[in-house]
């Protein structure tokens, strides 16, 4: 299926709120297209939106990480000790069994339920960064513990453990080679094997003591396996909100006339962060494996092919978003592809949209005069085999 437009995937952004140029010539005329992986193995590369849509609900798309045809995108996470990943990559039946466990946590209700409490989460750092004063770097300050306390409350995870598990989180999706990654979980193994033991004798509140309750007691979990879901929901609840948050403000930063809108109107919050979401993509690169032959987009993806679908093109597909280079917090995004779409959608989704709702508005009414304190080109952001987001964000009011 290569041919000499091949592109490479991943490739890293060169401005951290757009996708990499070189996917650029995709948009439109090739919906689905080769691309080459690090291995030198060629993938079908997914850019536009109504295939996306179609893919992701399609059952002969498996989301197995053990099946040995699975495409990865770095060589660090192909390691064979590394392919059993609870949830995100497994099928059904397996698949739904975790998953409904887990659903009644992060519906819309339970999720409206927590707002109070991450408003006052949102005020107190917001009150702590006025008492230390300006400058300050927004990610380690606002943007990572947002997120990061959220889900240690959700959990019943304490909070003071944050500095080991949000290093370990941080090495297991940039370590620098399959090692470190292999080092981090087992950390991470450790540690939630330890906390689940704990709980067994002094239960607490929070999802993981009642899964202890309803699901490890009965059988209907083992304890490995809660070791691992508990692992996914910790550092999928927060490395991502946490990216959205800082690139977020960046991105507000960089577009004052939206910003304006955004201050202006509260009704405007749900589009904006919509339109946010659309437009960063910071999970930008869902993998597959085909388990039977697919007829989409003018091409036969074959049983065995690799799948790759990058977001951040997919969701500025033309023939959905006009003008989608432009950042329009008041258009109707809703139809977006960041949270993936299907059996394996964002099971966050809806904490992640209180979050933002909450931290974004409130960062610019406390700080008004929020501003960076380097110029945009000096802040440095995440390469493109990982969640997209800022590496730090000095800021100023
Ligand atoms: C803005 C922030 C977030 C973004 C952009 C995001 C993005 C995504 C995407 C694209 C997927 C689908 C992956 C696939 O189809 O292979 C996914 C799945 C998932 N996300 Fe999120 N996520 C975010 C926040 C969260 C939060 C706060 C949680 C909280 C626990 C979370 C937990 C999960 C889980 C558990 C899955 C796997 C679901 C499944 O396989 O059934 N995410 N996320």
């Amino acid at each position: 299926m290569a041919d000499a437009e091949t592109v490479s995937f991943p490739q890293n952004r060169t401005c951290p709120y757009d996708p990499p140029t070189g996917y650029r010539e995709h948009r439109g005329q090739r919906p689905v297209s080769p691309a080459r992986l690090f291995d030198g193995r060629t993938v079908w590369l997914v850019t536009g939106h109504a295939e996306a849509r179609s893919l992701l609900v399609d059952q002969r798309l498996s989301s197995d990480r053990e099946n040995p045809a699975f495409p990865f995108i770095a060589e660090r996470v192909a390691s064979s000790s590394l392919r059993r990943v609870e949830l995100i990559g497994v099928d059904d039946p397996e698949h739904n069994v975790q998953r409904r466990m887990l659903i009644p946590s992060f519906t819309v209700r339970r999720t409206a339920a927590l707002r109070p409490q991450i408003q006052k989460t949102v005020d107190r750092l917001l009150d702590a960064m006025v008492e230390q004063g300006p400058p300050t770097d927004l990610v380690d300050a606002f943007a990572l513990p947002v997120p990061s306390m959220v889900i240690c409350a959700l959990l019943g995870v304490p909070y003071e453990d944050h500095e080991f598990f949000e290093a370990q989180s941080r090495k297991l999706l940039r370590g620098p080679a399959a090692a470190d990654i292999e080092a981090a979980r087992d950390e991470l193994d450790n540690y939630f094997g330890a906390l689940i033991e704990q709980k067994r004798a002094a239960p607490g509140e929070g999802l993981l003591d009642e899964l202890i309750v309803k699901q490890l007691e009965t059988g209907g979990v083992d304890h490995e396996e809660l070791v691992r879901l508990a692992q996914i929901l910790l550092v999928a609840g927060h490395e991502t909100t946490a990216n959205m948050i800082s690139l977020g403000t960046l991105t507000l930063l960089q577009h004052p006339g939206q910003l304006a809108r955004m201050r202006e109107s509260e009704e405007l919050m749900g589009p904006a962060v919509e339109e946010l979401l659309r437009f960063l993509s910071i999970a930008d690169g869902i993998a597959r494996v085909a388990v039977e032959d697919i007829e989409v987009g003018g091409v036969t993806i074959r049983a065995g092919d690799g799948v790759i679908l990058s977001t951040s093109v997919i969701n500025r597909d033309e023939s959905v978003y006009p003008s989608p280079d432009e950042l329009d917090l008041g258009r109707n995004a809703r139809n977006h592809v960041a949270f993936g779409f299907g059996v394996h959608q964002c099971l966050g989704q809806n904490l992640a949209r209180a979050e933002l709702e909450i931290a974004l508005p409130a960062l610019f009414d406390r700080l008004p005069g929020l501003r960076l304190a380097v110029p945009a080109e000096e802040i440095p952001f995440k390469p493109g085999d990982t969640i997209q987001g800022l590496l730090e964000l000095p800021v100023t009011w």
